[in-house]
């Protein structure tokens, strides 16, 4: 096909036809978000076996794809931040100089395309036009990732209006499969045994080979919105966060605020973003602006924030109705399921979407499976694709380019033991500290191991695109300069019983939770000031329609001392690293110290 190019951009053109001659794609084709664009694409990932229509009448207009089993999850063993000097990606990143990851990748990049089509795909993350919104192209020979990009961020010819002869993120992406003359293609080229994810903050520039999954592949996400946006971020005074971003109306109250969460990967952004109250507090009304990546810029004294994504790239698993109605309602239609079971009647189902486990479904790797299969049906990591604008409860303004006002952050992780249920921080110092030390058990969003306790601090260990040590420091300076600073919170939702029971039913009843934070943030809600931070009492919730008692709830709450000071400990070793390359605010350091004197008074 022969095009027109849609853009003078001399940068952009230039360095189209450098990638073009350096992975010799059989043909090179610009998208412009169109509707007939978008049906072609489709039709192709039907021809290709990349896709499955699903049946049109439980699920229209939408598909479902099988990865290659190597490649299920984001890598961050193969995740890298390429920057000149290696203090300055700090002791969490994998670390390579920029010219020789950039030689290794010239080798894998070369003629990588062949017998491919080369996408160019030009999108915003934000509001079209929007100030703070960033504008990226990314370069794939994918048509899966076009097909989620569309979904993902804003994306098609407009932009090329937007950007002029402006500057742009360059995201160039190959799964890494060329394919010979006459080979058939396989439905999920990927090589995952020379994956990449690397980014170079300096020059703003990220490449991606070798893997066509999620966050290593839709580049506008973790790799530009976070990784990228972090390095943006820190040099502009503004900050780019792995959390959500929620909006809390209670009209008798005549309350409106917005909250932003951290939590980790897998441990429920998408849940608390579209929340449905239980029926005793229904005078909540819960309204989504984003689910997993928010940009918070100040002004005036307060924090605003966006919502970069137009799509969500939720985790199936667990989803329901029960657990989260609104999910559910946004992928009836127009969605891209990936890794989850196929049902006889050409619908989806996953563990968890229905208390009643079908006879008969098509594994996540194609095979034949029963109730009886000793593995589960789908991925654990197996997600949905659904634009944003299909949430039931979608802020009014989730798109407003200047942002929502923030009047509380919630940081938190999954951990079964000694983590109590919420506190607030002493302070904003106090809080960048519980964020910064924030501790959770590995999921399978990222490959390895599931289960382990790990640091993730403001859940972006694998998102931070420059030293942690120096991102804590960004955190107290910004914070510092806000008349009226976000009050933080932390939350553990997963706590355990003895019998390995979760204490808190989670879900709809964290509005209980939510409840408490929104009115310590107006002034209407009591704490008690314990070790930790200041704790709600029993009378402190709202425990209409759930039966808790007293007991049960300081179970939830308790802290531990003797466990809580071995943390402290484990904490001063993980600060060590940061402190050794002098990267670490002295302010944490006193945190810590403080923080044991409390507990040695509790314990004696
Ligand atoms: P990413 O998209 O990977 O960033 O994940 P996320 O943080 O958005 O997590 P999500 O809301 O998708 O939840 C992940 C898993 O945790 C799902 O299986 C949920 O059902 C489960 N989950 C979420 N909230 C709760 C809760 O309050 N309690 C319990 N027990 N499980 C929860
Ligand atoms: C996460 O792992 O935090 C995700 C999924 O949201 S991915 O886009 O793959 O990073
Ligand atoms: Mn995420």
């Amino acid at each position: 096909m022969t095009q027109k190019i849609p853009t003078t951009n001399t940068k952009v053109i230039d360095w189209v036809n450098e990638i073009a001659d350096l992975t010799e794609p059989e043909a090179v084709y610009w998208c412009d978000g169109s509707e007939a664009e978008i049906r072609a694409i489709n039709d192709l990932l039907v021809e290709n076996k990349t896709f499955i229509p699903l049946n049109p009448k439980k699920r229209p207009n939408s598909f479902l794809a099988r990865s290659n089993p190597k490649d299920v999850a984001r890598v961050e063993a193969r995740t890298f931040i390429c920057c000149r000097n290696k203090i300055d990606a700090g002791p969490t990143n994998n670390w390579a100089a920029p010219a020789q990851m950039k030689k290794r990748l010239h080798k894998l990049l070369k003629g990588c395309m062949k017998g491919r089509t080369m996408y160019v795909i030009p999108f915003s993350m934000g509001p079209l036009g929007s100030d703070i919104a960033q504008i990226g192209i990314e370069i794939t020979d994918s048509p899966y990732v076009v097909a989620n990009m569309r979904i993902m961020t804003r994306m098609g010819k407009k932009v090329w209006g937007v950007l002029k002869d402006g500057d742009f993120v360059k995201c160039l992406h190959s799964v890494g499969s060329p394919l010979k003359k006459g080979q058939k293609d396989v439905p999920w080229p990927c090589n995952p045994e020379n994956t990449y994810i690397t980014h170079f903050p300096e020059t703003r520039e990220i490449i991606s080979f070798g893997s066509g999954y999620g966050g290593n592949a839709l580049l506008g996400k973790k790799c530009l919105a976070l990784r990228i946006a972090s390095t943006m971020a820190r040099d502009e005074g503004w900050l780019a966060e792995h959390m959500l971003i929620v909006g809390l109306e209670n009209k008798k109250l005549h309350i409106k605020t917005y909250v932003t969460a951290a939590f980790p990967s897998a441990c429920g952004k998408t849940n608390l973003a579209m929340l449905i109250p239980p029926k005793e507090l229904s005078d909540w009304k819960v309204s989504t602006v984003g689910d997993d990546i928010a940009w918070l810029k100040p002004k005036n004294g307060r924090l605003y924030a966006i919502n970069p994504e137009a799509g969500f790239f939720g985790v199936a698993p667990g989803t329901s109705a029960k657990t989260n109605r609104n999910a559910i309602e946004s992928c009836r239609a127009n969605t891209i399921f990936t890794n989850v079971a196929l049902t006889d009647d050409g619908d989806v189902w996953w563990e968890g979407l229905t208390d009643e486990v079908p006879a008969h479904l098509i594994d996540w790797q194609g095979n034949d499976w029963t109730p009886q299969s000793p593995t589960p049906a789908a991925h654990p990591n197996s997600r949905f694709t659904a634009p944003a604008s299909q949430c039931p409860i979608i802020d009014k303004d989730w798109e407003n380019p200047a942002g929502v006002p923030i009047d509380a952050f919630i940081v938190g992780g999954r951990l079964a033991t000694n983590a109590p249920l919420v506190y607030q921080s002493f302070n904003w110092q106090h809080g960048v500290y519980l964020a910064s030390t924030m501790g959770s058990e590995k999921t399978a969003a990222a490959e390895g191991t599931a289960g382990e306790i790990r640091r993730d601090p403001m859940a972006m260990l694998p998102f931070c695109g420059y030293n942690m040590g120096d991102y804590w420091s960004h955190w107290l300076k910004l914070g510092a300069r806000l008349a009226h600073k976000p009050l933080v919170f932390r939350v553990n939702w997963f706590r355990k019983d003895e019998q390995g029971h979760f204490m808190w039913p989670g879900f709809g009843q964290n509005m209980r939770v939510l409840e408490w934070i929104v009115k310590r943030t107006q002034g209407l809600a009591g704490a008690t000031e314990t070790a930790f931070g200041y704790s709600p009492a029993y009378r402190d919730l709202n425990w209409k329609g759930l039966q808790m008692s007293e007991e049960a709830f300081r179970a939830l709450m308790h802290i531990d001392a003797e466990l809580a000071l071995k943390d402290v400990e484990a904490q001063a070793l993980y600060y060590e690293p940061f402190q050794k390359e002098k990267r670490l605010s002295a302010a944490l350091v006193s945190e810590l110290t403080l923080l044991k004197s409390r507990l040695t008074l509790i314990r004696s």
